[in-house]
């Protein structure tokens, strides 16, 4: 039979492994479920499928967080073969925001309000506790429950009618009237203390496994194949929010909660109405003091901008809404002792140092490792190894060393010499990393870049990680196996491995491999040969490159191809490290640089200062659009009048090339993207890998945006200051209707739109032609 690939004890393992090795057991009691149920032949005994299972438990016990939505544990039985059916949300059930001290709850508020232009006025939120159940979206047709889902990937969720319908919270049918024709009610499904603790106590008295916490019960209760048990589960059901509605029904959250009340569900009664960044402090103070009374788990206080046309305004950013925020309880801390620091080398050669910690409990979850985020941090908090630290966990973030315990420490505790070298086995020395105007950051990286292996397999890694070419069937345990037999070195090598017959039958008989594993792994790679642009880019790795970024990217190229042409032509245009130096300076903006530039281009002039006058005055004299932000910035850098003369004529004459502007220029780029991407595709060596990947595959262009409006397709300019709108929501909405939208007037804008103020943006776009309108004009245009 196979082995568990970790036949250690569950307690020494670290939360990556145990993660892993829970993912395994799944797949692997998964198979041996349809052996033994659907094709009646077991392939294992009964003692062996059971020690699987057992071992499945322990480490979940130990890992509460891990519990996969298809754990073992949570399937029963005989049913455990039948699976529920996919049902697409009417609208995506995104997530929120965290906030996580008043002051980011007051910034919210700002932010909510600068977005709107109602800077200075107050107005109403809602609070509303954060129940820690799992969500769930039920379907109403005239009134009548249809379907019920979970959440699953927030797009495609499950099906799980039969059980929402055991729920006594939940209507079949919605009382009263005035509710729109088809409206998906969504809320959240928890267990009580009381319900949880009774459900334990059962299951303890008859032999079975309990339940980490009330989620995890909930979780394990909601999907189980047969809704009778459901039925048997104390579950209850708390109303919220909705997702596709046929109509409007309502003109704030408020109003909604009152007629979901009203329909015949159970909201909130903690919930509240408050008004400004202050009604959002109170709301929570409140909330922290009720939070032991509830008797149900809370996490926070979710934060809702009342009105709901302006929730309509603010939109979304990428997958959580702009007008919500979830203020989160702090983290919870504990004492234990530091064993030892490791260095970990991420994709890019950051080294990052964690804590191997003597095991500890912290909320729930047994903790062994945290971060020590980066070598200052160690030294500012003086953290020894041999020291009894305070370890905090807040949410699903990686647990951290708050500090040492001073009293506890031993005699012959050292201060931590952070290493020299990368531990890999090249021993690359470790740099400080500076930006690009000189100035040290915090951190400390690895030069070895793809020559280290730990950040090629990192790199790697990323390439077939979920969000970027999400290859089913080679997890990183496969990858590292791949990567240490030589089999895998860059991403070519994945695809060529599926046709390469020789290394595949070598394989089949490799321990821990069979016929059907290699069969999935051939199939999880074939699916990605053909893949979405935007993953394609953000799978490349490159530094400052996520996801928006690489969406922005394909969204404006559309084709891999012209993506290539315009990188490589930002390669050969790349501004040099002269010019880079005031890019990157903090306080001097676009406009700052400009005026830089144009003064240094221009030949010397007698400044009518005395040459003995202060940097200041002499800043003042040469360039007079330069703000006094500017000013410092340029003297703190310099210092000397001179050595910024001489840097600003070298700026002058490593201005990036047209081609590098253009690529800046893109929506969603900006300058250090750009001269990230500019860099990379420079690399002949990262030109290869890319060659090498694009022979093995089809990159599909991106999405083509909306083309049935009347800007669709347009690249459109907004200067000057709007009135009726934020500028950010000028470009959401432009954005919405199939526009591209850029920072500059080009030859390629076909539509600028001009506010009061409007300067040179302008006067170029009549000087090339191009159509100006108003903001009026752009809001008839658009509503078509
Ligand atoms: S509103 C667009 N309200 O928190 C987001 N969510 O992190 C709509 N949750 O998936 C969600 N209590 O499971 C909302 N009063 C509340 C909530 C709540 C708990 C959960 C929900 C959601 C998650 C977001």
């Amino acid at each position: 039979m196979l082995e568990t690939p970790n036949p250690r004890p569950p307690a020494e393992l670290s939360e990556a492994e145990a993660a892993e090795e829970l993912t395994w057991l799944a797949d692997t009691l998964a198979a041996h479920d349809i052996a033994y149920f659907q094709e009646d032949a077991p392939k294992v005994s009964d003692a062996e499928y059971d020690a699987l299972k057992r071992r499945n438990a322990e480490i979940e016990a130990l890992f509460p967080d891990l519990i996969r939505e298809n754990s073992p544990s949570l399937k029963v039985g005989a049913a455990a073969s039948a699976q529920f059916s996919p049902v697409e949300h009417g609208v995506p059930m995104l997530s929120l925001d965290n906030a996580f001290s008043d002051e980011e709850a007051v910034e919210f508020d700002a932010r909510v309000r600068r977005f709107l232009r109602l800077d200075g006025e107050t107005f109403a939120y809602t609070a509303e506790p954060k129940i820690d159940g799992l969500s769930a979206s039920i379907r109403y047709e005239k009134g009548q429950l249809v379907r019920g889902a979970t959440r699953g990937d927030g797009r495609v969720g499950e099906d799980v009618t039969a059980n929402l319908r055991t729920i006594a919270d939940i209507p079949h049918r919605l009382k009263g009237s005035g509710f729109p024709d088809v409206i998906e009610i969504r809320g959240e499904v928890y267990l009580e203390h009381a319900g949880f603790q009774a459900l334990n106590d059962a299951a303890e008295a008859a032999g079975q496994r309990t339940y980490a916490n009330p989620r995890n019960a909930a979780a394990g209760s909601l999907r189980q194949i047969d809704p009778k048990i459901t039925a048997q589960r104390p579950l209850r059901f708390f109303a919220y929010a909705w997702g596709l509605t046929s109509e409007p029904f309502a003109e704030t959250q408020w109003q909604a909660l009152e007629l979901l009340k009203a329909w015949g569900f159970q909201t909130t009664p903690q919930s509240r109405r408050v008004e400004g960044a202050q009604g959002l402090l109170d709301a929570y103070r409140d909330m922290e003091v009720e939070r032991p009374k509830l008797g149900f788990d809370i996490d926070g206080v979710v934060y809702k901008v009342d009105r709901l046309d302006w929730q309509h305004r603010l939109g979304f950013v990428s997958r959580s809404p702009r007008w919500a925020i979830a203020r989160k309880f702090p983290a919870e801390q504990a004492r234990t002792v530091l064993n030892a620091i490791d260095l970990q080398v991420g994709r890019t050669g950051a080294v990052t140092p964690v804590a191997r910690l003597a095991p500890v409990t912290v909320g729930g979850v047994v903790v062994e490792n945290a971060t020590l985020h980066n070598a200052d941090e160690i030294a500012r908090k003086d953290i020894r190894i041999g020291d009894t630290v305070i370890v905090q966990r807040a949410g699903d973030v990686i647990p951290q060393v708050v500090g040492p315990v001073l009293e506890a420490r031993p005699a012959e505790a050292a201060p931590y010499d952070f290493p020299e070298t990368c531990p890999c086995p090249l021993k690359t020395p470790l740099a400080r990393e500076t930006t690009a105007s000189g100035a040290e950051t915090v951190v400390r990286r690895c030069t070895g870049e793809l020559a280290c292996p730990f950040q090629r397999i990192e790199h790697l890694k990323h390439f077939v990680s979920r969000r970027a070419f999400d290859i089913e069937g080679l997890g990183e345990k496969q990858l590292q196996a791949f990567f240490d037999r030589g089999w895998i070195k860059e991403p070519a090598d994945i695809f060529r491995l599926a046709k390469d017959q020789e290394k595949l039958d070598e394989l089949r008989g490799t321990e821990g491999y069979g016929e059907t594993s290699v069969a999935n792994l051939i199939a999880g790679i074939e699916a990605r040969r053909a893949i979405p642009l935007d993953r394609f880019i953000y799978g490349l790795g490159m530094r400052h490159i996520g996801e928006t970024t690489s969406l922005a990217l394909a969204r404006n190229f559309e084709t891999v191809e012209a993506f290539l042409a315009a990188a490589r032509a930002a390669a050969a245009a790349l501004e040099g490290e002269a010019h880079a130096q005031f890019v990157h300076l903090e306080g001097v903006g676009p406009t700052a640089l400009e005026a830089i530039l144009a003064w240094a281009e221009a030949p010397p002039r007698d400044l009518l200062v005395p040459d003995e006058a202060s940097f200041d005055t002499r800043a003042k004299a040469a360039i007079p659009k330069l703000n006094r932000t500017a000013r410092e910035a340029l003297e703190r850098r310099f210092h000397d009048w001179a050595a910024f003369e001489r840097a600003a004529r070298a700026a002058v004459e490593h201005r990036p090339g047209e081609a590098f502007r253009e690529l800046e220029a893109v929506d969603g780029v900006g300058p250090v993207a750009a001269r990230m991407i500019g860099t990379f595709f420079a690399e002949d060596h990262n030109n290869r890998t890319v060659e090498n990947l694009l022979a093995e595959l089809e990159v599909q262009p991106a999405e083509r945006p909306k083309t049935d409006t009347a800007v669709a397709g347009k690249t459109i300019v907004f200067t000057g200051s709007l009135e009726r709108m934020t500028r950010d929501e000028a470009k959401a909405q432009a954005e919405a209707l199939g526009a591209k939208v850029s920072g500059s007037v080009s030859k390629k804008t076909d539509l600028v739109v001009a506010g009061p103020g409007a300067g040179s943006k302008l006067k170029t776009a009549t000087d090339l032609g191009i159509e100006v309108i108003s903001e009026d004009d752009w809001l008839k245009l658009v509503a078509g």
